[in-house]
């Protein structure tokens, strides 16, 4: 871990002084700022890997820190530090980049382990090694399991994509968790340009302002901090792919901009006159329908129909027949690994009703229930106990079962297994999973759930979820 420089900004002198000797004994340089004034001064002589920083500061706030450092280095990670019950403000600065958080009272070993971590994320960041840029490339297409027409017809066309030098920009659509992310990724690693950097961007983290400097960049001078000139994202992914996530996010500031990148394939840097010329293959994704939100002047057509040329559906897992019990099986095969058990076989109960499931969250949440339900699990049999899903026609009729699409299947009871549940406790678990799903995002989570806003709130409060 030598001659790697870390910046603790926090105005408690005795952590601050305790945390800079324990990561001066592991190798690390470390120097403390208490404000984050001070911080802002120390950055350029320091140029330090990783930025610790306390989210209640006084004077600036710890979440503006984090947004003023984002403006001078999108890739510098800054984790901040929170007191019992500013987990809000870590939640948030999450979303605005921050790389993590540590609570309060901190441990000086997760510490350590948290800069090792963001230091070799920030490394691969900038020079993603050949040898790893191997390993991806060997599991490119493999590790999507599926085998059920929807998904095959799907990954047909993503390889015939992957394995061209050069398409017009790949729209991926398909309800939350049905595998965008992964399919996108795959499309990069088995193609031509799996050596090249692949940028993930995720179009909800960020206001249009910084939005536009993270993607195109900016000059020295450009806004009050622009101290030095910053290539954007797009720049970064010269030769590769740029990934843009949730690109239904995109502020339609940003999307006319966004445009003239794809169409031109130049980009100039926020405060400049230079076109710099870019090759970088587009690869989009999103959970909304974007010709409706086109129609409705929320997003642009001329964008819209740009993106659209190559279009693949993921299709719901519930219309994915058999895949469930493919996906079943891998997750598994990963899971008894990860946590050393052996559970091999699924039981009939089990297996009908990981068939009869709507999953609304789709493979995302399956792979929550298998988790869950390995870490539950005492032999090696997976049993509907171990599953406690939500289904809805589980002891119903089997008519029932192609149903899982519609309203009402949200509606049904849970089944209960035998020794009864403490509803409490599971109302809360279902919260804070919806909460963690949404990434903190207070309005998702809530319609997640099929509740308001406001009950959420009160909810979180009476759990205790909530500062
Ligand atoms: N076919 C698949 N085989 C194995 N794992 C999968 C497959 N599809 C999805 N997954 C896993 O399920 C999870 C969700 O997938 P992913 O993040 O790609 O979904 P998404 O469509 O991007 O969701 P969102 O719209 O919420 O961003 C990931 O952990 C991913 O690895
Ligand atoms: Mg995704």
């Amino acid at each position: 871990m030598s001659g790697s420089t870390v910046l603790i900004v926090d105005d408690e002198q005795t952590l601050a002084r305790s945390a800079k000797a324990f990561l001066a004994d592991h190798g690390y340089e470390a120097e403390v700022a208490t404000s984050g004034e001070t911080a802002l001064e120390l950055l350029e002589k320091l140029q330090p890997d990783v930025v610790f920083a306390d989210v209640r500061l006084p004077g600036m706030s710890g979440i503006d820190l984090l947004k003023r450092i984002r403006e001078f280095d999108p890739v510098l990670p800054v984790i901040m530090l929170t007191a019992y019950g500013s987990i809000e403000g870590a939640v948030e600065a999450v979303k605005l980049g921050a790389f993590d958080y540590v609570k309060k009272p901190v441990d000086l070993e997760e510490l350590k382990l948290l800069a090792d971590r963001a230091r070799e994320n920030r490394l691969l960041k900038q020079e993603l090694s050949y040898y790893r840029r191997r390993a991806t490339r060997d599991v490119g297409f493999a590790t999507m399991v599926g085998e059920s027409p929807a998904v095959r017809g799907v990954l047909e066309r993503a390889r015939q994509i992957a394995a061209l030098e050069d398409t017009p920009p790949v729209l991926l659509t398909g309800e939350t968790g049905t595998g965008k992310g992964i399919l996108a990724h795959a499309i990069h690693a088995a193609g031509p340009r799996a050596l090249k950097p692949f940028i993930e961007v995720n179009c909800t983290a960020l206001p249009a302002t910084l939005m536009e400097a993270e993607l195109f960049g900016y000059e020295r001078g450009a806004f009050t901090d622009a101290k030095e000139s910053k290539p954007g994202l797009v720049e970064a992914a010269e030769g590769g792919f740029l990934f843009l996530d949730e690109i239904g996010d995109v502020d339609l500031s940003v999307q006319g901009k966004l445009l003239r990148a794809i169409e031109d394939r130049t980009v100039r840097r926020v405060g400049s006159v230079r076109e710099r010329k870019v090759d970088v293959r587009i690869v989009a994704a999103t959970n909304r329908d974007l010709e409706r939100e086109a129609s409705r002047e929320r997003f642009r057509r001329d964008l819209y129909f740009r993106l659209a040329v190559i279009v693949l559906v993921m299709p719901p897992l519930r219309e994915r027949g058999e895949d469930v019990l493919l996906l079943t099986d891998h997750f598994l095969r990963v899971l008894n690994a990860k946590y050393g058990k052996t559970v091999r076989e699924i039981s009939a109960p089990a297996r009908e009703q990981l068939l009869s499931y709507p999953w609304p969250g789709n493979v995302r949440e399956l792979s929550h229930v298998i988790e869950r339900a390995v870490l539950w699990s005492r032999g090696p049999t997976l049993d509907v106990e171990h599953l406690s899903l939500t289904s809805p026609d589980h002891d119903a009729a089997p008519t029932h079962r192609s149903s899982s699409g519609d309203a009402e299947a949200g509606a049904a009871a849970p089944a209960l297994p035998p020794q009864g549940v403490d509803l409490g406790q599971w109302e809360k678990a279902m919260i804070e999973r919806a909460m963690r799903e949404a990434a903190g995002n207070q309005t998702k989570a809530a319609q997640r759930l099929g509740i308001s806003r406001d009950t959420l709130r009160y909810r979180l409060k009476k759990f205790g979820l909530h500062s």
